[in-house]
């Protein structure tokens, strides 16, 4: 019995971690027009500090690929907040798209 209770909590947890999981996602996927035109002010200033916009030009990704991208620009240094970060990624996935 207790196993069986143990289980049923191991696969609720399962359960409700991966719909929160999607929530997030979801929230993600759909950036709102706030964050696209601060993405669009972001982008000239934070991504030209080590390369030309034109390498920032030269990617397509959708939102979660800009967002692993920016996260691999974090360890060459660059600086930027996450809700910048999702600015930044909700403007590329739209002007850049896959
Ligand atoms: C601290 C320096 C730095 C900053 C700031 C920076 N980058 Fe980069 N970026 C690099 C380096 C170094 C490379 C080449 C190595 C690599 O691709 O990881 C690169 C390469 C790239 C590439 C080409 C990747 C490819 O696979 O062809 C893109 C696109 C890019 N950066 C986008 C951005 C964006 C968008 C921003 C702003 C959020 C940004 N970068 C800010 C250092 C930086």
């Amino acid at each position: 019995m207790a196993v069986r209770n143990s289980k049923t909590k191991a696969i609720a947890v399962f359960f409700v971690s991966h719909a929160i999981a999607l929530v997030i996602v979801g929230c993600w996927a759909a950036p709102t027009a706030e964050q696209i035109a601060r993405g669009a002010q972001l982008v000239p200033d934070v991504c030209t500090r080590c390369h030309p916009l034109s390498k920032v030009h030269s990617h397509k990704d959708d939102f979660a690929g800009w967002i692993t991208l920016t996260n691999r620009m974090r360890t060459h240094g660059a600086q930027f907040t996450d809700a910048d970060q999702a600015a930044i990624a909700g403007y590329l996935a739209k002007t850049q798209p896959k």
